[in-house]
């Protein structure tokens, strides 16, 4: 998201946050750069509190983008991840090897519909900004869990809403609401769907504390750092996100147990 010459002082300020104390650790600019939307690292640290991850585990890391947090999920919690993603970037084996998670993060070019993965294989999937691409289908769920072994975790953290829009967005948002913001979805809406959608407890529905916060922060920082022609869409995303403050808009994380 990061523009080369993005200012690093302002990307600290930005994306440093005590919330986020593992996220903190890693290179600002780096989290800027390396990412598609509001930080995956926060999305995964967000996650993994409410995840038991422990070493050796295998994560398939859904819709994972430049692959950060499976960089993360590696280096944190000593899992074995399958960064998978249908439009993987030359950078991220590149990433990976510099990291020094090469033998523990393995970036695989697919497409989620069509998982090529034994039966049973993962212990936890993770996805982050992405699950909304494909996981609203009725019937995903039912073919996405064959992969997770009993008893496995799916975590995902989506943007959203913080409860069904039926009648359509508030005033301040109505402009800026184009046909694929019909994906932005409540947390119970989520676990509805979820739990009649395939053989999964969900143990955990909410919003990421703050969740808004954080996106207005992203987003400001967008508006000053990212490359020039993105920049006007962040900023009016920033006023609108200061205009909303978390009525609407947030970050639905679920958590659900496989059967
Ligand atoms: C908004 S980006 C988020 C990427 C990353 N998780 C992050 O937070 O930076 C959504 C990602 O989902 C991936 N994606 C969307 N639909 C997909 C599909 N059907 N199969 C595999 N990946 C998909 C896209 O290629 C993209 O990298």
């Amino acid at each position: 998201m990061l523009a080369d010459d993005a200012d690093p002082e302002l990307a600290a300020e930005k994306l440093i946050h005590p919330q986020f104390p593992r996220s903190a650790s890693y290179d600002p600019l780096w989290q800027g750069r390396y990412a598609d939307g509001p930080n995956p690292l926060w999305l995964a640290e967000s996650l993994t509190d409410l995840m038991d991850l422990a070493p050796g585990m295998r994560v398939l890391d859904l819709g994972c983008g430049w692959a950060i947090s499976s960089i993360f999920l590696a280096k944190e919690f000593g899992v074995e991840v399958v960064a998978a993603d249908m439009w993987l970037r030359q950078e991220t084996w590149p990433l990976i090897v510099e990291a020094g998670v090469e033998s523990q993060v393995m970036p695989v070019r697919v497409e989620a519909h069509d998982l090529r993965f034994a039966r049973g294989y993962f212990d936890a999937i993770v996805s982050l900004d992405a699950y909304q691409y494909f996981g609203t289908d009725d019937l995903y769920l039912g073919y996405l869990q064959q992969f997770l072994a009993s008893g496995g975790v799916l975590g995902i953290v989506v943007l959203g809403v913080t409860e069904e829009l039926d009648g359509g967005p508030p005033g301040h948002l109505a402009d800026m609401w184009t046909w694929d913001h019909k994906a932005f979805h409540s947390p119970g809406w989520w676990r509805d769907h979820l739990e009649r959608s395939g053989p999964v407890t969900v143990e955990h529905a909410d919003l990421v504390p703050d969740g808004w916060k954080h996106c207005l922060r992203w987003q400001e920082l967008a508006a000053l750092a990212a490359p020039p022609r993105a920049r006007p869409a962040c900023a009016e995303w920033a006023r609108r996100l200061a205009v909303d403050a978390g009525r609407t808009i947030g970050w639905p994380r679920i958590v659900a147990r496989k059967d």
